[in-house]
């Protein structure tokens, strides 16, 4: 029983019938699915991975590059529903144009700004809008794991064949942000 409101359970909570939600994926840790009214609800196989996520999307509560969050109970989250694009799947129908380039120095940036120990992201993770904004759909140990590079998705883009398009954009837009990343990228085998 939630102390607080006095639920026994989010289903209850929010008035959530299963039948009438629509899958829209699963990951190692959970299932997600679509809700009625447009929120999402993911279920979590551990509970320990429910609260980190929830307490990472309490911290970063009204930045524009994640999910609204509206409770959390034992291994579920409701959250907003994030429309857009997968990262990769849009690179590889557009390749990496400027806008989108620009706006992942600024999503680092912004992780610089919600004090993330883990300064990288991969590009599954990230969902491309309309505008061609940017949002984060499933972070994990944002302030636990130490990186000060975006490892992760500087091996994404180079999958993808657009790793030296991104840094170009670095290296106009942050010279010193560029000097920094290509040479951890270099030390770590990546460029
Ligand atoms: N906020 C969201 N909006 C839309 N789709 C989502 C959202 N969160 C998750 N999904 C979908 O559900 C899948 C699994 O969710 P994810 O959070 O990545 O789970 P896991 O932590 O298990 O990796 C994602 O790959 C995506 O397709
Ligand atoms: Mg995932």
């Amino acid at each position: 029983m939630d102390k607080k409101s006095g639920y026994k359970n989010l289903a209850e909570k929010f008035n959530i019938d299963l039948r009438e939600c629509k899958f829209l994926g699963e990951g190692h840790n959970g299932i997600v699915y679509l809700l009625p009214d447009g929120k999402i609800i993911k279920i979590f196989k551990k509970i320990k991975n429910c609260e980190s996520e929830y307490s990472i999307l309490e911290a970063v509560r009204g930045s524009k590059y994640f999910p609204k969050v509206y409770g959390s109970m034992g291994n579920y989250i409701i959250r907003d529903y994030v429309g857009g694009e997968c990262l990769k799947d849009y690179i590889k129908r557009n390749g990496l144009d400027k806008k989108v380039a620009k706006n992942l120095i600024n999503l680092i940036e912004e992780f610089k700004k919600l004090n993330f120990k883990k300064l990288d992201i991969r590009c599954k993770d990230i969902y491309v809008q309309k505008d061609k904004s940017l949002m984060v759909i499933d972070p994990k140990y944002s302030f636990t794991r130490e990186k000060s590079f975006p490892k992760h998705l500087s091996k994404g883009l180079s999958k993808l064949g657009v790793l030296g398009d991104f840094l170009e954009v670095v290296r106009i837009e942050k010279p010193q942000v560029y000097e920094e990343w290509t040479g951890k990228l270099i030390e770590s085998g990546i460029l």
